[in-house]
């Protein structure tokens, strides 16, 4: 075999694993296999440039940007559609269909109507030779740079028998999980938000740097032809689209076959059902009478055909005004902002709320209250606002800021530095958070309050017995055995539990407080380093950022805790309640008990993540290396542990198991 024949057999096969994967989504290779043919291709390519052809599978890259799009005229015009969007309009279509063929009945091929932007791929013998928007349906613009690089498009057809002259058409969509991943990479790079997939699907498309498009997650589904000559096709619609699937062109899976209005109305029924779990936007479906003898004998009204027609779903989007926003704090302190909109019905729901995320989505937005604006409600996300009608903006409304307090208590709301979220600071105290507090204070590694889960903690605050963490320690037994489902013993267990619970340690005191961005490990360090909650409690953030791995972002989130003054009340209540622990000696960086010592961590550790274990062991003086030689003092061995173990025994280094690092660090 020479080499143009082993690079033909190499795209011949990938052409066939793209229709296996693709038309039929049901691949015959792995993913890996797949990957090996295609570098073999592009390796022999590389090396004989001279036998490189715009329909090779390795170009879906991208070529050279353009200044502008060729305008191309379509040899047959690309029709739009009627649209019904009642069942009567649909009735109406199919009598006026049947009174015109004089029949009783008449079969539909029905397909979802896909939301994204038309398309029209001429293949001339079996080759993609230019790809063209539809324009106004007469004249539309060259983008075939860019259809190339979408990969449910063949380059070439596969099989035989296709006409000389073959024009497919189809809709070029984005799917819904391929939209919001592109949106939240274009959050990342700053960039500009895409409204809904079709948008981002015709944005994508009309790009002149293909090279861009590449990178879009479009994909193509067919639902009809254009020109087709040098060949004949078949006689019915639903014949025709699986000739064009066994050339390798892809179908939507739900087009059927239906009899008469009923038919077609029921398909409407079935897919507006499903229309939340397929994978992309539709906005209806389309009838098409299946026979192309009846359609021609059809016809046409103005640019629409009279054997086809749409029944639209109820809107998904739809025009309202924003009569405020209002900040909602959750359970984790972060405040949101909500627009409160005038009650608008959209896709047969009333909507009144929409989520507006945060200060940089409001700005990106520009949104201000009394604007008008385009709410989205898809599927069972939350409803959201699409953009702001500038051209109904009346006078000056002001811009909104995100508060500096939170509305609930009072704390100070913060913004930290590299968080789109705002956060109040008042953990202890607020009542939105009130919960979330209380359990996290009596968790497993805080004061571990055993019998104190979750669900008890929401009864004892919707009951109003306690309404911080300090409250828990002045419960009556009668309180807590007059709850649901609470028998006196299991009360009087609870309130002995509580009463262990007051004996503590530093570290676990203060990660209990659920300060923003200290955890336990950060809570062990700064008992470590401070020795006593009032030592922490009046360090100033210069202080705390010369403590080991306390960068600005953690010393800011300290220092803001414990000036709120309800926070303050709140631990002193704790601390009149008896809750207490022994202070640590701080040693020197001298004194410190693991000092001198060099530790090798390997394997997985189960009580703690590597990276804790190591600030951990820091805290301590320690030094925690990455490979083992002879001045390793201790070699860590977790679960599945690597050739560190080996190098250790090798070296006669001391290997210590998890458990008697924990050891070492109590
Ligand atoms: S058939 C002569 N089938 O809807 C009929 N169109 O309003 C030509 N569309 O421009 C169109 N899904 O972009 C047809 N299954 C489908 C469709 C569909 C979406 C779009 C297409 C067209 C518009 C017509």
């Amino acid at each position: 075999m020479n080499v143009k024949q082993k690079i033909d057999k190499l795209r011949e096969s990938i052409n066939y694993h793209n229709y296996r994967y693709y038309v039929l989504d049901d691949p015959e290779v792995t993913d890996s296999e797949y990957d090996r043919l295609l570098r073999e291709l592009e390796s022999l390519e590389v090396e004989h440039p001279d036998l490189v052809t715009s329909d090779s599978p390795t170009q879906r890259v991208g070529a050279i940007p353009l200044s502008a799009f060729d305008e191309v005229k379509h040899s047959v015009p690309m029709l739009s559609l009627g649209n019904a969007f009642e069942e009567q309009e649909v009735v109406d279509f199919d009598r006026r269909a049947r009174e015109t063929l004089d029949t009783d009945s008449i079969e539909y091929a029905v397909e979802p109507k896909l939301d994204g932007l038309a398309i029209s791929l001429r293949y001339e013998k079996g080759i993609l030779v230019r790809a063209a928007t539809r324009g106004d349906g007469v004249t539309g613009e060259d983008v075939t740079q860019n259809a190339r690089t979408i990969e449910t498009i063949p380059l070439k057809l596969i099989g035989k028998g296709y006409p000389d002259v073959l024009e497919v058409r189809g809709e070029v969509i984005m799917t819904k999980a391929g939209f919001e991943q592109l949106n939240e990479t274009q959050r990342k790079n700053n960039a500009r938000l895409f409204a809904n997939p079709r948008n981002a699907a015709a944005g994508s498309l009309r790009q002149l740097d293909s090279k861009i498009t590449a990178t879009r997650p479009l994909s193509f589904y067919c639902y009809g032809v254009g020109e087709v000559s040098g060949g004949a096709l078949a006689e019915k619609h639903s014949l025709i689209m699986k000739q064009l699937q066994k050339w390798g062109i892809r179908l939507n899976p739900e087009n059927r076959v239906v009899k008469g209005s009923k038919g077609c109305i029921d398909y409407y029924q079935a897919i507006q059902d499903k229309r939340n779990q397929l994978p992309y936007d539709i906005d209806g479906v389309v009838f098409k009478v299946n026979s192309l003898s009846q359609q021609q004998e059809l016809g046409f009204v103005s640019r629409a055909p009279r054997w086809a027609i749409a029944y639209k779903f109820p809107a998904q989007e739809e025009m309202t005004v924003l009569e405020a926003i209002d900040i909602q704090v959750g359970r984790t302190g972060a405040l949101t902002p909500v627009a409160r909109l005038e009650p608008v019905l959209v896709g047969g729901v009333t909507v009144s709320n929409a989520t507006l995320h945060n200060q940089d989505e409001i700005e990106r937005l520009d949104v201000r209250p009394g604007d008008t604006v385009i709410v989205r409600r898809a599927g069972d996300v939350i409803p959201q606002i699409v953009s702001v009608v500038l051209s109904k903006r009346q006078g000056e409304s002001g811009k909104f800021k995100m508060p500096s307090v939170c509305p609930v208590c009072g704390s100070i709301a913060e913004r930290i530095e590299g968080d789109a979220k705002t956060f109040c600071t008042g953990g202890l105290f607020c009542e939105a958070q009130r919960k979330e507090a209380i359990k996290h204070f009596s968790s497993r590694k805080a004061l571990d309050i055993e019998g104190l889960g979750d669900k008890l903690v929401e009864q004892l605050v919707d009951a109003n017995l306690i309404h911080d963490v300090a409250d828990l320690f002045s419960l009556k037994l009668e309180d807590v055995s007059a709850l649901d489902r609470m028998a006196e013993k299991s009360a009087q267990n609870l309130l002995d539990a509580l009463e262990k619970s007051k004996q503590t340690t530093l570290e676990r005191f203060i990660f209990s407080l659920g300060i923003h961005n200290v955890g336990e490990t950060t809570a062990r360090t700064l008992a470590m380093h401070y020795g006593s909650l009032e030592k922490l409690m009046q360090a100033d953030e210069e202080s705390l950022l010369q403590v080991t791995d306390i960068g600005p972002i953690v010393a800011h989130s300290i220092t803001t805790f414990f000036s709120q003054s309800h926070n303050r009340d709140v631990i002193k209540k704790l601390q009149q309640e008896n809750v207490h622990w022994p202070d640590i000696e701080v040693k020197s960086e001298d004194e410190l008990p693991l000092k001198d010592k060099t530790f090798v961590l390997t394997g997985t550790l189960t009580e703690m993540s590597r990276s804790d274990a190591k600030t951990a062991l820091q805290a301590l003086g320690a030094k925690v290396a990455g490979s083992v030689s002879k001045k390793t003092s201790y070699v860590v061995v977790g679960d599945n542990p690597g050739s560190k173990a080996d190098k250790a025994q090798e070296l006669g280094v001391e290997i210590i198991s998890e458990a008697d690092m924990l050891k070492l660090l109590s």
